[in-house]
């Protein structure tokens, strides 16, 4: 058995519509409608120990809601999950001291408190002892360097290191999995290069295995080999992330260099012309006419070098999630569903 295994989960909120107008409200007050937002659709998945994995997706494609569920925060409408053997909804202790869920948008330790004040608050909760606490917290404040910011209240520290506050308070208690759920949103670059970089030796030295979400390509790149993508509930893609280009992608990226100029509408004829800087040019053209662009090229202009790239990850990523978009409006596929329900 995987170390996490999902079969077919499903997550449905309720969220109750309110209604304008007073009589509509008064109305309200016996009648309540809801709508359901299905937020996760029936969801399979399997990650073996050590592995880690990105989980990418539009916004509202339900990836928090699938760390939630993880987490135990939340329980599904339907549907399996285990991590380590355990469900994680029944809320175990013993599987409570073997995960840790840091949600960058959340702040999870005491606002008012030093961050060490609330490290020491973790050790009682997890029951750590206090030689491990010692070590292990001394490890993770060097790797992070946030020594000299212990004793500071957490509300006055920037939003990267109060990042590093939150995770070294998640990993503490040396948990086997981690759920990071965008620990890099708002982050300048410096200091998201210092996360990725964390995050990989840590996880490298420990054989953890993770969980991550980010909107930043970077990130992914930098840490996952396996890529997970939902959109609207339901994984669209999973393997790894030179894939993702392959399966995806519809468009390649041309560079010629002519030994003279050529006339910017010769070149409009092949596809979207991205930039010229006579004699070069670039140009972005649907794949499935790379050859006989190729060969047309050759054989009408003399040339001088020709390079064929992918698109960025970023442009691929959005292009995906697009079409991905479009196809689920066409379909109707996200009419709300209204139903009263008296309560
Ligand atoms: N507590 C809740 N009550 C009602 N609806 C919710 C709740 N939490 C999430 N949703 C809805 O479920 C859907 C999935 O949300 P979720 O937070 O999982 O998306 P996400 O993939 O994490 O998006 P983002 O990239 O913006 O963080 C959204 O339509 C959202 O509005
Ligand atoms: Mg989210």
């Amino acid at each position: 058995m995987a170390l996490i295994e999902i079969k077919d989960l499903v997550k449905s909120y309720r969220v109750y519509q309110k209604k304008e107008g007073l009589w509509s409200s008064l109305r309200g007050l016996f009648h309540r409608e809801y709508r359901e937002v299905r937020a996760v659709r029936g969801i399979d998945l399997q990650v073996e120990q050590g592995e880690f994995v990105a989980f990418l997706g539009p916004n509202g494609a339900g990836k928090t809601t699938t760390l939630k569920l993880l987490s135990g925060v939340i329980s599904p409408t339907s549907g399996t999950a285990t991590v380590m053997g355990a469900t994680p909804w029944k809320r175990e202790n013993a599987y409570r001291r073997r995960f840790a869920l840091v949600m960058g948008q959340k702040n999870q330790l005491w606002w008012d408190l030093p961050a060490q004040e609330s490290f020491r608050l973790h050790q009682q909760i997890y029951r750590i002892p206090p030689d491990d606490f010692k070590a292990t917290m001394d490890e993770l404040v060097d790797l992070l360097e946030i020594r000299r910011l212990l004793k500071q209240p957490v509300r006055e520290l920037s939003l990267g290191e109060r990042m590093k506050m939150e995770l070294t308070a998640a990993l503490l208690h040396s948990p086997e999995v981690l759920f990071l759920d965008e620990p890099t949103i708002g982050l300048d670059v410096v200091a998201q290069h210092n996360i990725q970089r964390f995050l990989k030796y840590y996880q490298e030295k420990r054989k953890i295995t993770i969980l991550l979400t980010s909107h930043y390509m970077k990130d992914v790149a930098a840490l996952c080999k396996r890529v997970v993508i939902i959109a609207n509930g339901q994984i669209k893609y999973d393997g790894s992330l030179s894939g993702v280009i392959d399966k995806f992608s519809g468009y390649k990226i041309i560079s010629v260099q002519f030994p003279d100029n050529v006339p910017l509408e010769n070149l409009e004829q092949y596809g979207e012309v991205l930039e010229v800087q006579p004699p070069k040019a670039k140009i972005r053209i649907e794949r499935s006419k790379v050859p006989k662009m190729l060969a047309d090229l050759l054989s009408n202009y003399p040339i001088e070098d020709v390079a064929v790239e992918d698109l960025p990850l970023e442009d691929v990523i959005a292009e995906m999630f697009a079409l991905v978009n479009r196809r689920e409006d066409a379909d109707g596929y996200e009419e709300p569903q209204v139903g009263a329900i008296s309560d």
